[in-house]
């Protein structure tokens, strides 16, 4: 029987576990020997004192073959995913699988729920009425092969030490902390039978990388581990200081990735969305160039295909079409308040850590592991950095059902906002790229 108190205590004392100890204790939480309390001590221990580079390499293979390790190859071609660090208003997946796929190449894509102050695309999938992100491995494979595209949740079969630490590091304050974040992200990808992978790390104060030294170091781990396991990654660095789009929440951030799919151009999703379904598509064999594929994937949002394709992904997942097929269909989305702007001129900054802080208190995330996310809860913004505004003006719209509390929000996400006289000069959204093991700088 393992003695986790001894290695929590080793932890904590500064010591360097080796292959076994990991092996033994993920394996341990994973079957329900180690509990919560001791998983959450350990967390912050490892949190506090670190891990080195052969640590997380084991807690990355500990993870991954805690559960099945699938085997795509029987179905043809190269298959491509993408994942990102952690956002606010990320809803970048959304778009991007049904699109890719549309695109000839196929997406097997396991993802997670909302993630300290970030949303999770589990979560926003799940905002479709009786959309299905659990399914087995039969089914995961069945759809991938017939239309190219599935996006579940980690399982009891894949994955499953993600799955159990991934909601304990949500609520003990143990994310933002390269070892973890790259082992919980590669155990996942690494186990869903991709070919290469595509990644976003975000950095800026909504991101969990604060600074891009930060996100560079999170980009060359979760590359290395890819190519450590055969596969190709390229790995893009983006800027999330402002929350991407206007939706934040899961039905807002749905609604939002439905109305792109429809054509409507959000300029920083759609920039993020081309930018990793290009990669994907070179990744995936099916265009020479990141410029042949931009076009591809332009004329899959323009025909429709790519919206075709996410209905199909609806339905085939159990989900209600209809909301798809007419994103304003959602009746209970009601708007309990409006933020208004405390002075006139310019949207200066919107401060999307605040913001997705903001979102989870008003019930988009969980406070705690066994909380339910209320899925229409959640912000529009109204104004974007640059935007002129005048005061008092609406600048976000907030849903939530705690309408006890409605005022404190309302003056949380007007504080969020900054206003400047003079508009803000804006920090390009994409940083660089990292690819063959080379940096580009944008
Ligand atoms: N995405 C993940 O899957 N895990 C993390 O820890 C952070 C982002």
């Amino acid at each position: 029987m393992i003695n986790a108190v001894n290695i929590i205590r080793r932890k904590r004392d500064g010591h360097s576990h080796d292959d076994s100890e990991i092996e033994s204790l993920i394996r341990s939480y994973t079957t329900g020997e180690v509990t919560d309390y001791q998983m959450s001590a350990w967390l912050m221990a490892a949190f506090l004192n670190g891990m080195d580079d052969n640590e997380l390499f084991s807690l990355t293979k500990s993870m991954l073959y805690s559960g099945q390790v699938l085997d795509l190859s029987d179905i043809p071609g190269k298959k491509v995913d993408k994942h990102s660090t952690g956002g606010v208003g990320d809803k970048i997946s959304l778009i991007l699988a049904p699109l890719v796929a549309a695109c000839g190449v196929p997406v097997p894509m396991i993802s997670g729920r909302g993630l300290g102050h970030t949303g999770g695309t589990l979560d926003k999938l799940e905002a479709i009425p009786g959309f299905r992100t659990n399914l087995s491995i039969e089914h995961y494979k069945a759809q991938l092969r017939q239309i190219g595209a599935v996006l579940i949740g980690q399982t009891e079969e894949i994955a499953p030490a993600d799955r159990k630490l991934y909601a304990l590091r949500d609520v003990t304050a143990t994310v933002e902390f390269i070892p973890f974040i790259a082992a919980s992200i590669m155990s996942k990808k690494l186990a869903e039978g991709i070919d290469a992978l595509v990644l976003d790390v975000k950095t800026g104060r909504g991101a969990f990388m604060k600074t891009e030294e930060d996100a560079r170091n999170l980009a060359m781990e979760l590359c290395e581990i890819g190519t450590h396991f055969g596969k190709d990654c390229t790995a893009w660095i983006t800027r999330m200081d402002s929350p991407l789009g206007y939706g934040v929440g899961s039905w807002p951030e749905t609604q939002e990735a439905i109305r792109c799919l429809h054509g409507e151009n959000v300029t920083d999703v759609m920039e993020i969305v081309y930018t990793l379904a290009s990669e994907m598509l070179v990744l995936g064999g099916s265009a020479e160039d990141t410029s042949e594929a931009r076009k591809t994937c332009e004329a899959a949002i323009y025909n429709g295909n790519a919206l075709d394709k996410f209905i199909e992904i609806v339905e085939r997942q159990g989900g209600d079409p209809t909301v798809v097929e007419d994103p304003t269909t959602r009746i209970d989305f009601e708007m309990v308040a409006e933020a208004p702007a405390t002075a006139t001129g310019y949207v200066n900054d919107i401060n999307a850590y605040d913001i997705g802080l903001l979102a989870v208190e008003m019930g988009a995330g969980r406070m705690r592991k066994e909380d339910q996310v209320d899925p229409l809860a959640g912000l529009i913004l109204l104004k974007k950095p640059g935007d002129a505004v005048q005061q008092g003006e609406p600048i976000a719209r907030l849903y939530t059902g705690k309408l006890d509390r409605i005022s404190e929000f309302s003056e949380r996400a007007t504080a969020a906002f900054s206003v400047s006289s003079q508009p803000p000069d804006l920090e390009p959204l994409l940083v660089g790229r990292l690819a063959n093991g080379t940096w580009t700088s944008n």
